[in-house]
């Protein structure tokens, strides 16, 4: 059963998150760390951006993995994973090209592009931090309710409300109709994984998925099961 600490508020998540982030990272300088997309973790990289800025952590010799993104949508495009990251995070500290690994929404061969990136998680020795946050209807990244839990990268066919909530990221209506995804297999490898969750309308399917059935139909009741993992919730 994963550690599960409620917090007082969102900036106490933010807080005891990036603490936790800054000491694998202290422990580990060139530490794997695996990133989110989604508005719940930009507070706690708000916080990375001041410790690093602060020099109390140093992010120079680790590498980040992006978690997912929508396929057809590209890198620039303000709802991407890639776009949140370089926004609140990569263009505020100094990190290299050579850095950051992504998977491409807009490559012509997905499954290409899933092989590529679990190769780099391979050849990196695998991810040290996988930090996720929780879909409206239970999903962990784009790993939809139903989704083997064995999967490595793949791509996803999206849930509708997974199409129909994804449009808070986007200035306009956006078609969204398939993902591609790291899959939960490195959820099991990871060596801490991290669930946030904020606010209330997250409540119910946040206890759905710790106190219900460990189901892969509700892709978050893995933290049942996860011996290393740790929630913070508010
Ligand atoms: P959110 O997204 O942080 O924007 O709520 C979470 C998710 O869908 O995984």
């Amino acid at each position: 059963m994963s550690n599960h600490i409620v917090a007082r508020n969102y900036e106490d998540l933010s807080a005891q998150a990036a603490d936790r982030i800054a000491r694998i990272v202290t422990e580990k300088p060139g530490a794997v760390l695996c990133f989110a997309s989604g508005h719940t973790p930009i507070g706690t990289y708000r916080v990375l951006v001041e410790m690093a800025r602060q020099g109390h952590v140093d992010f120079s010799l680790c590498h980040f993995i992006g978690l997912d993104e929508w396929v057809g949508i590209p890198s620039y495009s303000e709802g991407s994973c890639r776009y949140l990251l370089d926004t609140h995070f990569f263009k505020k500290i100094k990190v290299h090209e050579g850095q950051t690994h992504f998977f491409d929404g807009m490559a012509a061969d997905l499954q290409a592009e899933c092989r590529k990136m679990d190769e780099t998680i391979a050849r990196l020795g695998g991810l040290d931090l996988m930090l996720v946050g929780i879909g409206m209807n239970g999903h962990i990244a784009l790993n939809e309710p139903g989704t083997p839990w064995h999967l490595r990268s793949h791509v996803a066919e999206l849930d509708e409300m997974t199409c129909t909530v994804g449009q808070k990221y986007f200035n306009q209506e956006t078609p969204l109709t398939k993902g591609i995804t790291l899959g939960l297999q490195y959820l099991r490898e990871a060596r801490l994984p991290m669930l946030l969750s904020a606010g209330a309308d997250k409540a119910p399917i946040l206890r759905l998925a710790l106190e219900g059935d460990v189901t892969e139909q509700v892709p978050a009741s893995i933290f049942q099961v996860l011996e290393k993992g740790v929630v913070i919730s508010c």
